[in-house]
């Protein structure tokens, strides 16, 4: 399932991209419909990431002002890799090397004043797969990060 949460700054952006997943026959579940002038991007994450972890294959749509807070919030929960990507480069990493399962998109940034730039990014994250090999062993070692939590190290 794909998920889709933003906050107050991103109530636009998340309508479009709806629409355009949508078209595409790509069912999006809105987590965040009942969004307020006053939602905060923490509670956003919280609720996108709870979707989230339900399933492994589960992927997600995070929108704040700059995809940022909204980053950073949903990687204090265990088991999210969200990344804030600019462009199809870094929604393909994003995907291929970390695995990541939620992709953060800044409503208020430069880039996204182009929608059909904002559509391709998108389209890069959901069209690519985790490359495995290599990356696993990274990856582990940042889900023992995630089980330390401090700054020890080995
Ligand atoms: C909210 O005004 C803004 O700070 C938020 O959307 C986001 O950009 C934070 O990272």
């Amino acid at each position: 399932m794909i998920f889709i949460g933003s906050d107050h700054s991103g109530i636009n952006l998340k309508e479009l991209i709806i629409s355009y997943l949508n078209n595409k026959k790509i069912r999006v579940i809105d987590i965040s419909e009942a969004n307020t002038a006053e939602d905060d991007y923490p509670d956003i994450a919280l609720s996108l990431s709870k979707e989230v972890l339900k399933n492994n294959e589960n992927l997600a749509i995070g929108i704040c002002g700059t995809g940022i807070g909204m980053s950073i919030a949903c990687n204090k929960l265990k088991g999210i890799r969200a990344a804030v990507c600019v462009d199809e480069y870094t929604a393909e990493m994003a995907r291929k090397h970390n695995n990541a399962n939620i992709i953060c998109l800044g409503a208020r940034t430069a880039y996204s004043k182009d929608i059909e730039k904002i559509y391709k990014i998108l389209d890069a994250f959901l069209n690519t797969q985790y490359e495995g090999g290599r990356h696993d062993r990274r990856l582990q070692k940042i889900r023992t990060l995630e089980e330390k939590n401090d700054l020890e190290g080995e």
